[in-house]
């Protein structure tokens, strides 16, 4: 059964996640579809091959991926760069977790190089791909694009302040390039056109590659990362979630195949929350009003994103669906019962054990006579699905235990992780 494959267009998955990323806030706009964008019309410009520019399409559509707070974002799009690395290096590290994208972790890790007349041709003893430096004019370009005031009135000013930068901080072939490419309207209209998307789709050589499914968890797993990875708080969520469900489904009778959807649904259950800013997730005081409005809009946005993929769509309903409750009180659908596969109830019933029984680093667990206790009156409250819970009652220990061993390996994964960053960064 593992030999499924499923047609996964790269270019929807990547765009779909760009998108996400940048609904953090409105100031941050479309900027990974803008420099993907802009970077795209260098590489043609400059002549990149199919297979470079497609790589150079899905680093720039990802490029900031590892500035996690909302001022990390917003302080990237000043154009003076005032702190570059922490950012590429996070990006970068989550990314060549997978190993398709590590030719695109290295484009990433070195996006803020500066050129330095030819010095920035490697860092610290690497070499820095040519790419990195189209994707750091693409977006220094990007920065400096105003919505306030038309355009086409301010290409003039930016093509300024890049050649006045050529050689110390761009490649100055790139600036040529630039410059060249500046001369036609429609690449600036197309730059902050509200389908850029639909645009870029048109414009980037598409790659649409067959994944079987282990190939497909391996790349939830990096999802499943930069969503987790966010936060030390939610550092090892998903990878709890995923131990537990896929426990569940073969307790319920799901095929191993069914399984392995599951545990992809799993680590995909929060992908909206790349769209909330760590602030939030963070905060350690209540939330507010808006915030925790904000904080619940993150099953909606996993909706968003994997609602159109066709052959995702088992993945889709039962990540997207794990904050409805039986009795239509859940969010954001307010489904009843008959609407709620049982692929669903179990993540919900997987992400509240988990939500539970897991250590956060300012609180402990609760204990199993508390979970018992919260978990019985969610279905006396007829919110969770009775025999799957029953389930969990009957098999505590295991469930539990596999739990915690799978959030403890994430655990482990994330301080790994913190400390390659630190490293890196030296
Ligand atoms: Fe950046
Ligand atoms: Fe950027
Ligand atoms: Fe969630």
């Amino acid at each position: 059964m593992s030999s499924h494959k499923l047609r996964v267009d790269m270019f929807d998955l990547v765009s779909s996640i760009a998108r996400i990323v940048d609904m953090m806030s409105p100031a941050v706009g479309s900027h990974h579809m803008q420099v993907a964008y802009l970077a795209d019309r260098l590489s043609e410009e400059l002549n990149l091959s199919d297979d470079d520019r497609f790589e150079l399409y899905i680093a720039g559509a990802l490029h900031d991926i590892g500035a996690f707070s909302l001022q990390d974002r917003l302080d990237l799009l000043e154009f003076e760069d005032t702190k570059p690395g922490e950012h590429s290096i996070a990006g970068s590290l989550i990314l060549d977790t997978f190993k398709p994208f590590s030719p695109m972790a290295q484009l990433i890790k070195f996006h803020h190089v500066p050129w330095k007349n030819g010095r920035g041709a490697t860092q610290g003893g690497e070499s820095v791909p040519m790419g990195s430096h189209i994707i750091h004019l693409a977006d220094r370009v990007a920065v400096q694009i105003s919505r306030r005031t038309p355009v086409l009135g301010q290409v003039r000013g930016i093509c300024n302040a890049i050649s006045a930068r050529s050689g110390e901080i761009f490649v100055p072939e790139h600036v040529d390039a630039l410059l060249k490419i500046a001369k036609r309207e429609y690449i600036w209209l197309d730059a902050v056109s509200d389908s850029i998307e639909v645009i870029l789709r048109r414009t980037v050589v598409h790659q649409r590659r067959e994944l079987t499914i282990e190939e497909l968890v391996d790349f939830s797993r990096l999802i499943c990362r930069l969503i987790d990875f966010k936060s030390e708080f939610t550092a090892s969520h998903s990878s709890g979630v995923a131990a537990v469900a896929v426990q569940l489904a073969k307790l319920a009778g799901f095929s191993r195949y069914e399984r392995r959807l599951i545990e992809i649904a799993a680590y995909l259950h929060d992908l909206g929350k790349l769209a909330i800013p760590s602030e939030i997730l963070e905060k350690r005081d209540t939330l507010t009003e808006d915030e925790w409005f904000i904080m619940r809009s993150h099953v909606y946005y996993t909706f968003q994103v994997l609602e159109p993929f066709e052959m995702l769509r088992a993945v889709s309903s039962w990540g997207s669906l794990h904050q409805e409750r039986l009795n239509g009180t859940g969010y954001p659908f307010g489904l009843m019962a008959d609407d709620l596969p049982l692929g669903s109830r179990i993540m919900a019933v997987a992400d509240v054990f988990t939500a539970l029984t897991e250590d956060r680093p300012y609180r402990k667990g609760m204990t199993p006579e508390s979970t018992t206790a919260v978990l019985q009156a969610m279905v006396d409250a007829d919110e969770l699905d009775k025999n799957l819970v029953d389930l969990i009652f009957n098999h505590y220990e295991t469930m539990n235990q596999m739990r915690d061993t799978a959030q403890k390996e994430a655990t482990r994964e994330y301080h790994g992780f913190q400390t390659d960053l630190q490293r890196c960064g030296k």
